[in-house]
């Protein structure tokens, strides 16, 4: 069985709402009630952790913990939370992104289950051409057909992630994403393919675009 970590304690400055993005209004509810609903659809996961802001109440049905000052800071305090109970498989997903669907969950978690690996992360082919810069000049054009961008969910093994988070505060708080500790510490990490549509509501834009997908959804 699995335990869901829900990471919803940034601040959303990107976004300048008001209060916490997680719990800014998205196609008529609470952001990061999107992400709970289509966790609470897989059969596997058992409970589900929200790192949450100050001030904020845990949504019913899931147990909060106050979220640290760095994304992976909010990740760790939610993983320790979640220690000492026998699911073996830790599922990390950002609050931030709402349509995210119990297909892409199972999909991970197929993944993580199947293939001999320690992590299985959602990520979706790259579409633009990417090119590196030193500042002012093109420095390369990247080799797109390697490239993926990263999403969430990720799944891990609860001793791999546990193991992960052990490298040292520093190297916790300069991981943008979970898998990259595990790839650190010489982990295996799988590509799940998942749609573009699964992107992170960072700016007032991706918000729009949220509620617009969301609602025609159904
Ligand atoms: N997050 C968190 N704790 C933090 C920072 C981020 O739990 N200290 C969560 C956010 O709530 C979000 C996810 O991590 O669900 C991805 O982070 P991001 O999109 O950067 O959200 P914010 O940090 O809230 O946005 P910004 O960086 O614009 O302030
Ligand atoms: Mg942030």
């Amino acid at each position: 069985m699995a335990v869901a970590l829900l990471v919803a304690a940034g601040r959303g400055e990107r976004l300048g709402s008001d209060g916490p993005k997680a719990f800014v209004i998205c196609a008529g509810r609470p952001m990061l009630e999107w992400s709970i609903e289509a966790l609470r659809a897989v059969a596997e996961i058992e409970r589900i952790v929200v790192a949450l802001p100050p001030g904020v109440t845990a949504p019913p049905g899931t147990v909060g913990v106050p979220g640290g000052e760095q994304r992976s800071q909010s990740v760790q305090a939610a993983l320790r939370h979640a220690a000492a109970q026998d699911d073996d498989v830790v599922l990390v997903h950002d609050a931030a992104r709402p349509l995210v669907t119990p297909a892409i969950v199972r999909d991970c978690l197929d993944t993580l289950a199947s293939e001999d690996c320690d992590a299985a992360i959602a990520a979706a082919p790259v579409a633009d051409t990417i090119k590196e810069s030193d500042g002012e000049e093109v420095v390369r054009t990247l080799d797109r057909t390697r490239l993926w961008a990263v999403q969430t969910p990720q799944v891990f093994h609860r001793a791999a992630l546990e193991q992960a988070f052990a490298q040292g505060a520093a190297a916790v708080a300069a991981a943008t994403d979970d898998a990259s500790l595990i790839e650190a510490a010489g982990g295996t990490v799988r590509l799940v393919p998942a749609p573009r549509e699964n992107f992170k509501v960072t700016t007032p834009e991706d918000l729009r675009l949220a509620d617009l997908l969301l609602r025609a959804r159904g």
